[in-house]
């Protein structure tokens, strides 16, 4: 059974069809990649499926319990979690405490009641500050606990993202451009790690711009354009998929020979 399914999915913003009966399906010890152009939809089937917005159609499974509309720390609780494209990180606090705030965060129903209690979570008991240690160390951070997060490199802030959505213990794991603002050594890093918490039994998703990245670990592909699938599959046959390379890989090609 797979953990995550998404089936014909679809989500409108002022009559714009933003998703237009997405699906895809995600097992255990997978990596599932999700790319596309700038606009296809992306993070906003990473909002719908985190619980963030309301698909107006179709379904959505974790484990064979539908899920569509449950709020984000109940899906939480039930084992997914995400990050986001843009860093989410309290640069004034210590690795160590992002992981547990992050962990607390999730779990509760209010954000902003929460962030007046952050004193009080930083101090969170043993158990929880030894496995956020655990974590940090899971994601290549060790002896880095008690640096302050703003002043850490870039690429060990995205780790440290991964660290605390790996803190509520997920199932399944979405990340969202997990490799944003990496240089290429931090972006290889990246990739043997998210290869490593699928190989541990967990489900990942991954939306990335990033091709090397995307080819060498995912299992599969799926490809979306203007909120629609237009190919799925192995990474060799999306690579060489004429409607995949006309609506995306030959545009991202030319403005990579553009950069160089
Ligand atoms: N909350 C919203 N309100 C209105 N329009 C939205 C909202 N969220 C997303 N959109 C629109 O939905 C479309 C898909 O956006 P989305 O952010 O999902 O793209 P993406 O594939 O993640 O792109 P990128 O690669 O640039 O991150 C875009 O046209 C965007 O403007
Ligand atoms: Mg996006």
């Amino acid at each position: 059974m797979s953990s995550l399914r998404a089936h014909d999915v679809s989500i409108a913003f002022g009559g714009i069809k933003a998703l237009d009966g997405v699906g895809f399906d995600v097992m255990p010890g997978e990596v599932l990649a999700i790319i596309g152009p700038n606009g296809a939809g992306k993070t906003t089937l990473f909002n719908v499926v985190s619980g963030l917005y309301r698909p107006t159609g179709g379904h959505i499974e974790l484990d064979g319990r539908g899920i569509e509309g449950l709020p984000p720390h109940r899906l939480a609780g039930m084992g997914l979690s995400r990050t986001f494209q843009n860093l989410q990180v309290f640069t004034e606090m210590t690795l160590i405490d992002n992981v547990l705030v992050g962990r607390h965060l999730r779990e509760r129903h209010s954000f902003l009641g929460d962030l007046f209690r952050l004193p009080s979570v930083a101090r969170e008991n043993d158990t929880s500050r030894k496995r956020a240690g655990e974590l940090i160390r899971r994601v290549g951070l060790e002896g880095r606990e008690s640096a302050i997060a703003g002043t850490m490199p870039y690429g060990a802030l995205r780790r440290l993202e991964i660290a605390r959505a790996l803190a509520t213990e997920p199932q399944v794991l979405m990340l969202d451009e997990p490799a944003a603002g990496c240089n290429p050594f931090e972006t290889r890093e990246l990739a043997a790690l998210i290869r490593s918490i699928a190989d541990d039994g967990r489900a990942v998703v991954l939306v990335e711009h990033d091709m090397r990245l995307v080819m060498s670990i995912s299992d599969r592909i799926v490809v979306l354009d203007r909120g629609r699938v237009i190919a799925r599959g192995a990474p060799a046959d999306i690579r060489s998929n004429a409607t995949v390379v006309e609506a995306y890989l030959g545009r991202l090609g030319a403005e990579e020979a553009a950069r160089a």
